[in-house]
Formats: C-alpha cells, structure tokens, sequence
C-alpha cells in the first residue's frame, strides 16, 4: 500500500547528513551595490538550461546578505579551484570582511568577481523562486570565464575533497 505523508518532517541533521552523501563542487556567488560587494560560498549550485543559458543556486533566508542579493542588477558564480579552501572558508562566515584579502575585479556584467577561478558565471537575474527556507535564483548567463587549469573543489560529507581519476579499461 502506498502511504505518502505531506506533514513529514525529519530531524534536520539526518536530513542534512543525508543531503551530504550528494558530492558536490563549490561556488562563491558575488554581487555589489552602493554599500560595496556581497558573497556567499555555495554547494546548491547547477545547470538549468543550455537555451536559453539559465543556472540555479539556493540561499538561506536566514543570511545577511540575501535582501541585497535579491535586488542585484548582476551577479557572478565563481567555481572554485582545489586550492581554493580558504576563499571557501571566508565567504562562509557571516559578517566577515570577505573581499579585502581576496583576488577580485569587477566584470563586464558589473559584478564582481574572483580572479583566478575554475570558471565564472556572470549572471543577470531570470527568476526567483519561493524554496521554503530557501530563496531559489535562477540567472541568466551574460558572460563566461572557463579558462581556470587545475582541478575543482570538491565536497562531500561535510569535508572538502579532492578529484581522483578512475583508470580507463581497454
Ligand atoms: C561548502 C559550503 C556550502 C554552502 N552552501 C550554501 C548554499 O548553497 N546556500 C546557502 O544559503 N548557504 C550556503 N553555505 C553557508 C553560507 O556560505 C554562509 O551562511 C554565508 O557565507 C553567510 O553569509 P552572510 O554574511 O550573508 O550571512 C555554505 C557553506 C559551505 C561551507
């Protein structure tokens, strides 16, 4: 028999470590205003749409910087490089001064963003959308940056992690 329960909640840690066993890269999500440059680390980033170019990331509505980010003309998602750990680790602190030791420019879009990184994503904002605790962004790509060597930064299970290649047969 099938038995579907709207109501269900679950402990939010079990929930969450559950969510962790999804591997994940990791971006910072850059954006000004008059006040001067926003940015937040995020795993909850992907692809929507090739055509139109379309990417979503979530963020909490419990953050500093979220009504700011809501009325940003432009942002920018910038995948960060294995050796990147501790850009990670800033820009997932609250209310730290986030920008002043950290490699930035301002992009053609008007956003800031983090020069080197895997690649970067300047965005203008296609849409928002109510995702519970969560404000989901859905940005239109205006321009792109894919020129970062290396490897990505990786997460998992709370840990940051590094890429392994799986030999190929034949
Ligand atoms: C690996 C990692 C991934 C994160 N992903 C998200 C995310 O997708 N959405 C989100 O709202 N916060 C995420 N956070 C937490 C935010 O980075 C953190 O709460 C934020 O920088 C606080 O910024 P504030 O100064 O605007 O409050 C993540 C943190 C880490 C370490």
């Amino acid at each position: 028999m099938t038995t579907i329960d709207l109501d269900a909640r679950f402990d939010p840690r079990e929930l969450r470590n559950a969510l962790g066993r999804f591997a994940t890269g990791i971006a910072v999500v850059m954006a000004q205003d008059e006040d001067g440059p926003i940015g937040v680390t995020v795993n909850s980033f992907s692809s929507v749409s090739l055509d139109p170019p379309l990417i979503l990331f979530s963020m909490a509505r419990s953050l500093h910087s979220l009504a700011r980010l809501e009325k940003a003309k432009a942002y920018s998602v910038n995948i960060l490089m294995e050796s990147q750990q501790d850009i990670s680790n800033r820009f997932a602190r609250a209310g730290e001064d986030k920008f002043s030791a950290t490699p930035w420019e301002v992009g053609p879009s008007g956003a800031p963003r983090l020069v080197p990184a895997h690649a970067t994503f300047e965005c203008v904002p296609y849409a928002h959308y109510d995702g519970g605790d969560h404000v989901i962004f859905v940005g239109r790509v205006v321009h792109l940056h894919a020129e970062g060597e290396g490897d990505p930064l990786l997460y998992y299970r709370g840990s940051y992690r590094l890429l392994a290649s799986i030999a190929q047969e034949g």
